[in-house]
């Protein structure tokens, strides 16, 4: 019997950069739907372009830029979203638009407590039946596919859920998407769900229903498949699960789980499963998020075998240990060694296998930054390429401080100090200054703080080593707040002070921006939740 295909809409951009910290730039995300093109995803959630200028572009550049899968944009039930929605959406050849608007009790109770919504719950539920149905009339100008979701279906009546959706579809929904946005179901209640919202509508011929689970109980992947089982045919995830609080379902488990136990649920997807490990580095490098070593599919010991006994049993028949190969996934073994003898094809092939991008015209740049590199490392790992491909590429595009020059002096029994010399680009001035400080890093940062005299306060700082090697790449991840948005800079280098500076640069000139951006609303690191959550708002 031929297999059902289930749609694998990718929501990595959207819900996964709703993961504090996980903040991406506009051209990494660029680069990431290109990405996600190329592994076969059906539909790529670009973005909430009503939150904020920045997602507004990363949408309209990626419907712009990125061919293969439908591009859809977030908007509330709300016009002015619904819109904003439009606008970045305008000449894309597939394009759609997702509307959003809570339906069970809690919310309604607390997002609309307001009295313009009505008094009682049933004038509340009424209110938003009304605003879910304008809202999929108001998107359907703009394209005929557009998706509608009952957030914290989860917890939701189902009477009053079968309501909404059977109105939404009525007014022109072709996709009905059934969130466990807290992740409370366990997965055969999230299973029933799903199957009572179809029954409840008579599973209308052209609809097509929609998983998207969180984790926060650690069964997103399992209550996502229990969702197709019952007929569920599209399923919202992202790479590596990241996701508001513990995540969302990861893709790359849905994928290997469909694919791997076609014989128990007879479903297949559009991916490509060797270009699975290359996304989920990429996702790993541009969000700063380390995958976890016993990560399922990516990890990297997925396929490892550590105990006597299995690695025996391996050595006689894979099949022993083992329900799918390494291979399959893209997590290949690096045939090749580069170094400093490498040549440009070694390189570029190598380039192209990990899904990296190079354009023509930047080829020669690239592999001069590839000998420099070279020359400070002995073995280059595919992990030091990501991360000299992504330290290159990040640089934000208008900085407004630029960090011409540091000296940290440290020693035993001496108090560490610096200097540093930034440049301020809009005013084009140069401040020096001199800090010291209870350690390198702190000594620095007072120095910067100094020179650029952006009242802020240090979050998190973190330094992990991100390739191989004694002399491997260390990256940093720095957090900076107002009291309220988080701004993140990261950076990654063989010298972690120059890393720990530049990381730090980065974060002070988001914060910069954000500072002049005045249409910017309160978006930035916490989620966009903040802005979806205030009753005055909704
Ligand atoms: O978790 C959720 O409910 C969401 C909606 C916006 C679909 O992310
Ligand atoms: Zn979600």
């Amino acid at each position: 019997m031929s297999a059902d295909r289930v749609i694998i809409f990718d929501t990595t951009l959207r819900d996964g950069e709703q993961a504090p910290g996980a903040a991406m730039t506009v051209s990494e995300k660029v680069q990431l739907a290109r990405h996600l093109a190329r592994l076969g995803v059906d539909v790529i959630e670009a973005g909430f372009p009503v939150s904020s200028p920045g997602q507004f572009d990363a949408v309209r550049r990626i419907v712009q830029e990125v061919e293969g899968p439908v591009i859809c944009a977030l908007a509330r039930a709300k016009k002015e979203d619904i819109e904003a929605a439009g606008k970045a959406l305008v000449g894309g050849k597939k394009t759609r638009i997702h509307t959003f608007i809570a339906t069970s009790d809690i919310h309604l109770e607390s997002k609309f407590a307001d009295a313009r919504y009505g008094s009682t719950i049933e004038e509340k539920r009424e209110t938003v039946l009304r605003m879910a149905v304008d809202a999929v009339h108001q998107a359907r100008i703009y394209t005929k596919d557009v998706e509608f979701s009952a957030e914290d279906a989860g917890r939701t009546a189902i009477p009053y859920l079968c309501r909404v959706v059977a109105a939404v579809i009525e007014a022109g929904a072709t996709t009905i998407n059934i969130p466990d946005t807290t992740g409370y179901c366990i997965s055969d209640e999230y299973g029933a769900l799903i199957s009572q919202v179809m029954d409840g509508v008579g599973r209308p011929e052209g609809v097509v229903f929609s998983t998207h689970c969180h984790d926060d109980l650690g069964l997103a992947v399992a209550n996502s498949l229990s969702g197709v089982q019952a007929g569920a045919r599209q399923v919202e995830c992202t790479i590596n699960g990241i996701g508001e609080r513990a995540g969302n379902a990861a893709l790359e488990e849905i994928v290997m789980a469909l694919n791997v136990r076609r014989d128990h649920m007879n479903l297949e997807t559009g991916i490509q499963p060797a270009q699975l490990m290359a996304t989920s580095r990429l996702v790993s490098t541009f969000t700063g998020f380390p995958v976890q070593p016993n990560k399922a599919i990516v990890g990297a010991n997925a396929f490892a075998h550590e105990a006597g006994i299995h690695q025996d049993g391996v050595l006689k028949n894979r099949a022993t240990y083992e329900i799918m190969r390494a291979e399959d996934v893209g997590q290949e073994a690096e045939s090749i060694r580069l170094g400093r003898h490498s040549g440009r094809h070694g390189l570029f092939s190598r380039l192209e296998r990990l899904g990296i991008p190079v354009a023509p015209e930047e080829k020669a740049a690239i592999y001069e930054q590839f000998v420099a590199l070279a020359d400070r490392k002995k073995e280059i790992h595919d992990s030091d390429l990501f991360t000299l491909f992504h330290y290159e590429q990040t640089e934000m595009n208008t900085p407004l401080y630029k960090l011409e020059h540091f000296h940290v002096t440290v020693g035993s029994g001496m108090e560490p100090e610096a200097t540093v010399r930034v440049r301020d680009l809009h005013n084009d001035t140069v401040m020096e200054e001199k800090a010291s400080g209870d350690g390198p890093i702190d000594a620095l940062y007072r120095a910067i703080d100094h020179a650029v005299n952006e009242g802020h306060d240090l979050v998190n700082y973190s330094i992990r080593s991100v390739s191989e090697g004694a002399d491997a790449y260390g990256e940093v991840n720095v957090l900076i707040g107002l009291g309220g948005p988080l701004f993140a800079g990261k950076a990654s280098s063989t010298d972690v002070i120059e890393a720990s500076a530049q990381a730090y640069m980065n974060a002070l000139n988001s914060l910069a921006a954000f500072r002049l951006d005045k249409e910017s609303i309160d978006f930035v690191g916490s989620g966009i939740m903040q802005a979806f959550d205030s009753p005055k708002d909704q």
